[in-house]
């Protein structure tokens, strides 16, 4: 069954109540990135044909940031299979496989998501396969129960199961692969007279079975894959593994890390060959850094370019639009917003840099500031290749310094300075 196409429903209309926040449950960030933004990238990189994602109403700050994939609205949460028939009409015409992810799981791999794919076009046509693993504490997860062969039986709710039941350590991922041309069939036997009064997904394994299709499991070795995200803890133990595979792809690639743990990175961060990054170092989005940078303890660096050979830090804060050059020093308590800094230049000590360009070779003087702004509009500082400019100087913008010009220490620059 090669050639077949996938696509993907991805559940995101639960409310989220345990998060306790005004904000939709899959647009909390993981590694400076919405939830449900991991799984788009993932489902981009598997090479999906078609997304929906299933929300609520009042959930259109998802729906925007989706875009222009389509969304689907539930509306009301009836349950997991009620939540996947939402999505029949946005896959009308679709003809495949259809992989069932959540929203608030984050952390699940591409490699994954294809091993389901796959496994649905097995010999055995399965009709549905399930993700399973075997957590330490099963707690209140779907038991799988299998045959003799491994062959999926039917997936029991805990608030269904008897106890023998809940003893069975394989547990649902939540996670499945279905072909289309079934799916919505068994969906629509889907009722929900059960502990829960729910139209529960998982009742599709045992409905198909029934009929006399095969269903499958595919086994996780690493239930880190899976956590869902429900609370704030939760959402902070998905950021400590997302963090953990970060720094270990850093390094794999060929950046020391000095002290790896207490690093934060971005889920965009781009790091060149044989960077060095200091304890306690953060990234925001939109980073990257090229070959033999150093970047030192406790700088933060957010939305910044920094070219090869430069040296930042410690404790340098780099804001978006910092564009810094080939051989620059940024040093102590140095912020540098919106500026080219150019090769070679120097902005060592106590500064403040914004809306510039600095030249090349430039040296900026301790406690520099350029004041961009005036209490109503922001203006641009130029200051030449070679420039010098004494400590403690206040360029007040705009205005225009130039080539290897000197400034002398405690000036207040409001016009501009000759080459
Ligand atoms: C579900 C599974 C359970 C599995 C567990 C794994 C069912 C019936 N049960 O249980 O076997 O072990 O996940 O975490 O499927 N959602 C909607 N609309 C709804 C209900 C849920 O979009 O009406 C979404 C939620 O936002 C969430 C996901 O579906 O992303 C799972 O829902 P949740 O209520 O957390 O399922 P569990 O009860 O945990
Ligand atoms: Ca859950």
């Amino acid at each position: 069954m090669t050639g077949r196409q996938t696509a993907a429903i991805v559940l995101a209309a639960g409310l989220g109540t345990r998060m306790k926040s005004a904000r939709p449950k899959v647009l909390h960030k993981v590694a400076g990135h919405p939830m449900v933004g991991h799984l788009m990238d993932r489902l981009a990189k598997l090479g999906v044909e078609r997304t929906v994602y299933v929300v609520s109403p009042g959930m259109s700050e998802v729906g925007a940031f989706v875009a222009p994939a389509p969304t689907a609205i539930q509306d009301q949460p009836l349950g997991t299979g009620h939540a996947v028939l939402a999505a029949r009409d946005a896959l009308a015409g679709f003809s495949g496989d259809v992989l069932i992810l959540y929203g608030d799981t984050p952390l699940l791999t591409t490699a994954t998501m294809a091993a389901m794919v796959e496994a649905c076009r097995a010999e055995t046509d399965p009709a549905v396969v399930v993700l399973g693993f075997r957590p330490d504490d099963p707690g209140e997860y779907g038991r799988l129960v299998t045959g003799a062969h491994g062959e999926l039986k039917s997936i029991v709710e805990y608030k269904d199961a008897s106890d023998a039941e809940r003893t069975i350590r394989l547990c649902n991922a939540g996670i499945m692969a279905a072909q289309s041309e079934k799916l919505f069939a068994l969906l629509d036997q889907v009722d929900n007279d059960n502990a829960k009064g729910e139209y529960y997904l998982t009742d599709i394994i045992a409905i198909a079975r029934g009929q006399g299709e095969s269903c499958a499991v595919v086994e996780l070795r690493n239930g880190d894959e899976v956590i869902g995200v429900n609370g704030r803890a939760e959402l902070a133990a998905v950021e400590a593994i997302a963090q953990g595979r970060l720094r270990a792809a850093a390094m794999v690639a060929g950046a020391t890390l000095t002290d790896p743990e207490t690093v934060w990175f971005s889920h965009d961060t781009v790091l060149g060959q044989d960077v060095v990054i200091g304890p306690n170092v953060v990234f925001g989005p939109g980073v990257t850094v090229g070959d033999d940078v150093e970047i030192r303890a406790f700088s933060h660096i957010d939305g910044a370019a920094i070219e090869d050979g430069s040296l930042i830090g410690p404790f340098a804060r780099l804001r978006p639009g910092a564009r810094i050059g080939r051989d620059v020093h940024i040093g102590n308590f140095v912020e540098i917003k919106e500026a080219l800094i150019e090769t070679g230049a120097k902005v060592n000590h106590l500064s403040y840099v914004g809306d510039s360009r600095v030249g090349a070779g430039a040296n900026i003087g301790a406690g520099t500031i350029t004041c961009n702004y005036d209490g109503f509009f922001k203006s641009h500082t130029d200051i030449g290749a070679g420039a010098f400019i004494g400590s403690n100087t206040a360029l007040v913008a705009p205005v225009k310094v130039g080539d290897g010009a000197i400034v002398g220490a405690g000036s207040v620059v409001a016009k501009d300075v000759a080459a």
